[in-house]
């Protein structure tokens, strides 16, 4: 069975940086015959602008998010990957506003257990990757370590590229080494 991918892009820009590594990261998966499914956060339409604390995701079984816009089908489609990437640039010091909805909208990926002290969630044993680019050099450890910790506390794997002095939108594609670095874990991973 080929390994499905789950790519989520939080750039507005679609040739911009982000959009160089998702495109390198592909060609590394496609090589190794995996499937990837692109989504564009920014470009999804929802009907609030983030998640609205409502809890109904607790009061059911199922793992799905109870407003029916297009995170919902991110989410279901999240629950059924075997490895999540997730692409951003810094946006200061942290991931950009267009892919944090959709991480707290991960909310219904969880069922906690208040009584018991447990928390169980589809994502387990699942792949989380962060791809990621930046003007500079400055906060890449705090853009980090979310994802880290997500991936902790929801028992995925975790790994990551981050990439430094990236410039503006599409000057990526001009730094050496860049490309080879992205294609090879786009292989290493499957
Ligand atoms: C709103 C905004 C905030 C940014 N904040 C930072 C920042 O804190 N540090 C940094 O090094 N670059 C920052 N940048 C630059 C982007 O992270 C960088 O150019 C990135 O590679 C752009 O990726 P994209 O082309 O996919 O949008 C910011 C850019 C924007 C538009």
């Amino acid at each position: 069975m080929p390994k499905k991918i789950l790519i989520i892009s939080g750039s507005p820009k679609k040739d911009g940086n982000t959009t160089a590594l998702i495109e390198w990261f592909q060609e590394g998966i496609i090589t190794k015959g995996g499937i990837p499914d692109i989504v564009y956060a920014a470009f999804l339409k929802y009907k609030f602008p983030g998640c609205t604390s409502c809890r109904a995701c607790q009061k059911s079984e199922k793992y799905e998010c109870v407003i029916d816009d297009d995170a919902r089908s991110v989410l279901l489609k999240m629950a059924k990957a075997d490895i999540i990437v997730m692409a951003t640039p810094l946006y200061f010091f942290g991931p950009s506003a267009q892919l944090k909805i959709i991480m707290d909208r991960m909310f219904s990926l969880y069922k906690w257990d208040n009584a018991a002290g447990t928390m169980k969630t589809p994502l387990q044993g699942k792949t989380l990757i962060l791809l990621a680019s930046a003007f500079e050099g400055e906060g890449l450890d705090a853009l980090e370590k979310p994802f880290t910790l997500i991936a902790r506390y929801t028992g995925m794997s975790f790994d990551s590229l981050i990439i430094a002095n990236a410039g503006v939108s599409g000057d990526i594609r001009n730094k050496d080494g860049v490309k080879e670095k992205i294609v090879a874990l786009g292989k290493r991973i499957l």
